[in-house]
């Protein structure tokens, strides 16, 4: 049984147009017009591929194809939101081959003792709302519902408010359900199964991940005529701690990351020192403890930047998500798969976030990875060839089929 390629790069060339931007990648941010059109378009199809289809009360879309005894699903699934000029492959790319797996097991007419469903997950990004893997947090019982739905984005908005506007306010309770397994596709977003010329990752886990936020307030005031030595210059505390929190991973060691990647300067003109900036540090590290001890290093860093340039700061590490590791049979059932079809494949561990880390709480859970070009993601370069494409959704299909029971 091998997945329908012309099919599979066909749907992807249709969802690539929704929201595609003039360079070729992909502007379709959680809850906005696009990312509802986005999803009517893969709910249509999810709908001629014969599933049920239902929609909870995060946004999380799942389709349902039905077992031959009611055992609890195999369930196959990613995100279709992007970031900002992001890519055509983060995310999207998961939800086609789940859906095309289904097609190809609606081809064969297969049966599977198991039921075989996708599912659509709400703002896994975290660009617009915060924090990242949003609907599959408040899934798996590590968000509370109320706390998603007053996320708020960079205009206020509430993301409860726009789930509503944009039709995706289901009804379905959001929270955990017994599945058999869940399996995720993605593309590596690293440049690993790229530089060793193979085709698939199995995922064996996901880094440890933290999110701070810090707002710094400083005395905002003239360019011109105030004397050097009586400022208090929010943006020259946050370069000292940008700074600084780029040495964080050298100190610690290991294989850790570390990124200021959002900075909010007020009132950002040229004349005016500015009286307050707000800044997001990202911190990763496949240890966990290398993570708690970065914290450390980050609230010394804070102190000591705001008292040399006499500023006051809120530093709040709001979210934090262990170090993930994936299920012994699942990563196994898909190593069995990748090599049974005679693909080049090696063991390989998540630097991103994904849905799959939350779902590894509730149920059996595994990834496949794709290689990105120069191991570039979240930016409009991402790419991935479309023989790896297809290696990794028949690796998705034959692992997903032998754990729903194929007959
Ligand atoms: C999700 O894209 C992440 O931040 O890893
Ligand atoms: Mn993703
Ligand atoms: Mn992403």
């Amino acid at each position: 049984m091998r997945i329908n390629r012309k099919r599979l790069e066909e749907s992807m060339e249709a969802l690539g147009r929704v929201g595609a931007t003039a360079k070729g990648g992909l502007n379709r941010v959680a809850l906005t017009d696009d990312d509802r059109r986005g999803r009517d378009l893969l709910v249509e199809w999810m709908r001629e591929a014969g599933l049920s289809v239902t929609v909870d009360q995060m946004g999380n879309i799942f389709g349902r194809r039905a077992g031959s005894d009611g055992a609890a699903p195999v369930m196959m699934g990613s995100h279709a939101d992007s970031v900002p000029t992001g890519g055509r492959y983060d995310g999207q790319l998961g939800v086609l081959c789940a859906l095309e797996a289904i097609r190809t097991l609606n081809d064969r007419k297969a049966a599977t003792r198991h039921p075989v469903a996708m599912a659509i997950f709400t703002n896994e990004e975290g660009a617009r709302f915060q924090p990242a893997m949003i609907g599959s947090g408040v899934m798996s019982g590590k968000i509370p519902l109320e706390d998603a739905y007053n996320a708020r984005d960079r205009d206020g908005v509430r993301l409860g408010d726009e789930l509503e506007r944009i039709g995706y306010l289901g009804s379905e309770p959001c929270i955990p359900r017994p599945l058999r397994a869940y399996l995720e596709l993605h593309i590596e977003q690293g440049p690993i199964l790229e530089e060793q010329h193979l085709s698939v990752g199995v995922v064996e886990g996901i880094v440890a991940i933290s999110w701070s936020r810090l707002t710094l307030t400083g005395v905002q005031d003239h360019a011109g005529p105030t004397p050097m030595r009586i400022r208090h210059d929010a943006l020259v505390a946050a370069a000292e701690i940008v700074r600084g929190v780029r040495e964080i991973p050298r100190k610690i060691g290991g294989d850790m990351v570390s990124t200021v990647g959002r900075l909010d300067v007020t009132p950002n003109i040229p004349n005016a020192i500015p009286g307050r900036v707000s800044l997001s540090v990202d911190l990763r590290a496949p240890e966990e403890h290398h993570v708690t001890r970065a914290l450390g290093f980050l609230d010394r860093l804070v102190k000591e930047a705001a008292r040399v340039e006499g500023v006051t700061y809120e530093l709040d590490h709001y979210w934090r998500v262990p170090r993930t590791h994936f299920d012994v049979e699942v990563v196994d059932t898909i190593e069995e798969a990748a090599k049974g079809l005679g693909y080049g494949y090696r063991r390989i561990l998540s630097g991103a976030g994904h849905d799959a880390q939350y779902m590894a709480t509730i149920c059996p859970t595994g990834m496949i990875f794709v290689p990105s070009r120069d191991g570039r993601s979240h930016c409009e370069e991402e790419f991935t060839p479309m023989d790896d494409i297809e290696k990794g959704a028949n690796t998705l299909l034959l692992a997903a089929s032998k754990l729903a029971g194929a007959a």
